[in-house]
């Protein structure tokens, strides 16, 4: 989609459809409400519309103009308005819109709003909102889709912060669309050789450097766990790895990981039947990880950002790997494996383990690691844990920027006894109780002291209601947060 911000006059802007902004308290731009003979005030007086929350009003100008529509989307109190309203108020514009949009900026911002966050989240909301899968449908059938976004405003100096705003929403938005795309695409076509294929395609378009390692070089690096995962599968795994190195020096160097299991029967220790298919969403972590990256290609932060993604499929078969076998990871540890269900650790500990070699000053890794992250915390927001005061503060400063909510689980020493093995160094799989911690302990045991974060996105991976800026589907959660942490770092 097209954004751009425009100093103009809405008399000489035709589009399909024009969105104004408004709090309860604001009336319509005065120059708007006289071209259309006082229709906004008008039904403002009957209440038909009164800028509530997130409230939207839509007329057809009379006498007619050179919009063919007009959409109202309220702001609520001017006290309350929030970067997250404004960008639930752009989803609420994005669902509704098509063609040619037009949006009003307000001539005034409730004042502790920067105009460019605020021009950011609009357009963040304007294009997630709008999002919709039609990839696996015969005939598209359905709405026209929007081609160009203008955010228009009269005051020139305010021009350079909505265009600077409105440019990183827009490639954070569209990002984290790519994002949803792979993570909602089927097992049979996004295999662990389709997903290095995607993040091939990005690398090239956005300039990262890139690396596809197969089984063979998979196994020099000695990475038992991830081998013994993908052991079961007809599908070759593939171990990618993107680069982002800045034009000056890097302030810090981090290593992202990200898992990709494109799609998770659970393997021997096989899942129930019923929504079994839901875990072709088993590689978001990866999504977000990749997405993430080209986002960073394009913002240019001053830190160098290396991804490694490990990606499989977890199947059973005569070639699968089995409860009570015992494996060894690329740093020498081993493992006995309890449940072939718990494989994501498996992989993810072969990883981080390898990526400890290069002593990164942060290790992050983002996962769709546990059904006990929905236990612990619901659909509302994601686990993290981590050994990094620093890494949490920051995630926790991005999320009340993004509107993407996360929460910290410990790492108490006392849940360790869980994944105790008679005959290894540890089991894959603690059990029920704590299950998001103990997933998370046996990864702290691969990351070498190095300050680290885990982001658990298995309870917020898919949307099961629809808010205004995130459809019902997979919702791509995290992208924007861990890039808004990493530009911070
Ligand atoms: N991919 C799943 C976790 C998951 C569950 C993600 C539901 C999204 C929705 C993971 O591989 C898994 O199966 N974890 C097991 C761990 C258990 C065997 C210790 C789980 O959560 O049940
Ligand atoms: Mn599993
Ligand atoms: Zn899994």
């Amino acid at each position: 989609m097209r954004v751009t911000c425009d100093l103009s006059d809405i008399k000489k802007m035709s589009c399909d459809l024009l969105c104004v902004l408004l709090t309860k308290e604001d009336t319509a731009p005065a120059d708007l409400d006289k071209l259309l003979k006082g229709q906004i005030a008008e039904l403002r007086r009957r209440k038909h519309f009164q800028g509530e929350a997130l409230e939207r009003g839509t007329f057809v100008p009379h006498p007619p103009q050179r919009f063919a529509r007009v959409l109202l989307v309220g702001l609520g109190r001017p006290s309350e308005v929030t970067l997250d309203r404004i960008r639930r108020a752009g989803g609420t514009a994005g669902q509704a819109a098509m063609g040619r949009v037009v949006t009003l900026w307000p001539k005034q911002l409730p004042v502790a709003l920067d105009t460019g966050r605020a021009a950011q989240a609009f357009v963040e909301g304007f294009i997630l909102g709008g999002y919709r899968d039609l990839r696996f449908r015969s005939e598209s059938a359905g709405r026209q889709d929007v081609q160009q976004l203008t955010l228009l405003t009269p005051q020139e100096r305010q021009v350079a912060k909505l265009r600077a705003g409105a440019g990183r929403g827009r490639i954070l938005a569209e990002l984290q669309n790519l994002c949803r795309d792979l993570s909602g695409a089927p097992g049979n076509v996004l295999t662990p050789t389709a997903l290095a294929g995607e993040a091939r395609k990005l690398a090239r378009k956005h300039g990262l450097r890139i690396s596809v390692y197969d089984r063979r070089l998979i196994e020099r690096m000695k990475m038992g766990a991830f081998l013994a995962v993908a052991k079961g599968s007809a599908e070759p795994p593939k171990l990618i790895r993107l680069d982002y190195t800045p034009k000056g020096r890097a302030r810090k160097r981090v290593i992202l990981v990200g898992k990709g299991i494109t799609f998770d029967t659970g393997g021997i220790s096989i899942k129930p039947g019923e929504n079994m298919f839901e875990m072709r969403q088993d590689m978001t972590g990866a999504a977000v990880v990749i997405c993430a990256m080209a986002a960073l290609a394009q913002l240019r932060p001053a830190l160098a950002v290396t991804a490694l993604i490990p990606t499989c499929e977890n199947m059973p078969g005569s070639r699968a790997y089995k409860p009570g076998d015992v494996v060894t990871t690329s740093i020498g540890k081993t493992i006995e494996i309890i449940n072939t269900d718990a494989e994501g650790r498996l992989l993810l500990a072969d990883v981080l383990g390898h990526a400890t070699k290069s002593r990164p000053d942060y290790l992050i890794d983002v996962a769709t690691l546990t059904g006990a992250a929905t236990v612990a915390l619901g659909n509302a927001g994601a686990a993290i844990l981590a050994t990094s005061d620093i890494l949490v503060e920051k995630f926790a400063a991005a999320s009340a920027t993004t509107g993407e909510k996360i929460w910290r689980l410990p790492l108490w020493e006392e849940y360790e006894q869980q994944i105790k093995s008679n005959i290894a160094d540890m089991v894959n799989s603690g059990g029920r109780p704590a299950g998001t911690i103990t997933a998370a302990l046996l990864l702290k045991k691969f990351t070498g002291g190095i300050p680290w974060l885990h982001l658990d996105i298995a309870a917020v991976d898919y949307e099961y209601r629809g808010t205004e800026i995130t459809p019902k589907g997979p919702s791509g959660f995290g992208m924007r947060t861990v890039v808004e942490a990493l530009t911070n770092l």
